[in-house]
């Protein structure tokens, strides 16, 4: 069984379809890129996997281990391992991004009815990843995004993604913002969290990004659906020819 099983999958969002007949199937220890052009449905794609609300689910499937989650409350999903990393990450003044941090970790754990940790272990953690993703801690202590630069933002993305341990990564652009030496940083912060029980779902618009994290598979996605899938060697046929061959397919 594979880890997401995407059938068939329609949505529309204000009366449009965005989503348009889409199927992915990622087992665990793969890494999937998604590549697409601008409007092609891939961050709502992700939004429809992680529960944002406002997307009008019309058909298909979405299967995680087998379970349906489109039936599953946000939260739920999270406590099952689904976890995404947002093109746009939201401010939130008022919380600390250490006080945010440990409330979604500990919830996590008590849905899993693991122990909460203390505030002790929470900090050992916090420091040591915080550290190898070079955030540094006055930053953690500010509100959540609140004030950071966008290359700050993602890396509070990736500190997340880190502590929550997932199984399912969806890193909708991770790479955009980034200057040379973060997307290293970044990088290998995400290669460290590879895992044969884990999988990854990179979206992104430069091959870049999949020099430093090698995808197992490529897909491209046009009009909301995969039209094209293959090896790392796509995403270098795209770049060499951009999309207009896939545009004409759909
Ligand atoms: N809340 C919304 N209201 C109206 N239209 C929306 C909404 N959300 C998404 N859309 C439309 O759905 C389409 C797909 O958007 P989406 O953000 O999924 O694209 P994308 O593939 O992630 O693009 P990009 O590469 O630019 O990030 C776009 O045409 C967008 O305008
Ligand atoms: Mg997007």
């Amino acid at each position: 069984m594979a880890l997401l099983e995407i059938h068939d999958l329609h949505v529309r969002v204000e009366n449009r379809e965005i989503i348009r007949g889409l199927h992915l199937n990622v087992n665990a220890g793969e890494v999937h890129a998604i590549m697409g052009p601008n409007g092609s449905g891939k961050s709502t794609l992700s939004h429809v996997i992680a529960g944002k609300p406002g997307y009008e689910i019309t058909g298909g499937q979405v299967l995680f281990r087998g379970e349906n989650l489109l039936r599953m409350e946000p939260n739920e999903r999270a406590a099952k391992g689904v976890f995404l990393a947002f093109q746009y990450p939201v401010d939130i003044p008022g919380v600390t991004t250490m006080n945010f941090l440990r409330a979604a970790l500990n919830a996590q754990r008590k849905a899993r009815d693991q122990r909460e940790f203390s505030t002790p272990e929470f900090l050992k953690r916090v420091r040591e990843v915080a550290g190898s993703l070079k955030i540094p801690h006055d930053m953690i202590k500010r509100g959540v995004n609140v004030g950071f630069s966008g290359g700050e933002k993602k890396r509070n993305e990736i500190l997340q993604m880190a502590l929550l341990e997932p199984s399912l990564c969806i890193l909708d652009e991770i790479d955009s913002g980034l200057d040379i030496d973060a997307l290293r940083i970044v990088a290998s912060g995400i290669n460290a969290l590879r895992s044969p029980a884990r999988a990854m779902i990179l979206i992104t618009h430069y091959r870049r990004l999949l020099d430093h994290i090698v995808p197992d598979i490529v897909h491209v996605m046009s009009k909301g659906r995969v039209r094209k899938s293959g090896g790392k060697e796509l995403a270098l046929e795209l770049e060499a020819c951009g999309y207009a061959q896939f545009e004409d397919a759909a």
